[in-house]
């Protein structure tokens, strides 16, 4: 790799795990030229070197579906609209306030709109979504 390259690669250190394994940082480099945004390097990164990596996004880049929220550099943003530059290192994180799911996908569903459990009440917890 060139310092040229160097310059227009852009590195996203993502935590991955679930709550049962704990989290870990896993870097990857994506040309600077393949993400405008974080959705797009993420998907990316799916598509091109690792696709267990779970992320969530439905409308892509619209705006519309409001799914893709993460933490980027200890800011909640969403990931189709936070702008990346190419030479930066950024981390990414999944929801703090949110149950984990997996990687940087958490349980964005309200208390109230959860599957029920067998035993017959919510996962989650009573009241969990409401300010
Ligand atoms: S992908 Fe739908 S709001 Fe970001």
């Amino acid at each position: 790799m060139t310092s040229s390259d160097t310059e227009q690669t852009i590195r996203l250190r993502v935590h991955r795990g679930c709550a049962r394994s704990g989290s870990t940082l896993q870097e990857y480099a994506i040309p600077g030229t393949a993400a405008a945004s974080l959705l797009d390097g993420l998907r990316w990164v799916r598509a091109h070197v690792d696709d267990t990596l779970a992320f969530r996004y439905a409308c892509i880049n619209a705006n519309a579906c409001k799914e893709c929220m993460v933490r980027l550099d200890g800011k909640t943003v969403y990931a189709c609209l936070a702008r990346l530059e190419p030479g930066h290192t950024y981390e990414i994180g999944p929801l703090p306030n949110k149950p984990l799911v997996r990687d940087l996908v958490t349980d964005i569903a309200p208390a109230k709109e959860r599957l029920l459990d067998l035993s017959g009440s919510r996962e989650g917890g009573e009241g969990e979504d409401e300010a």
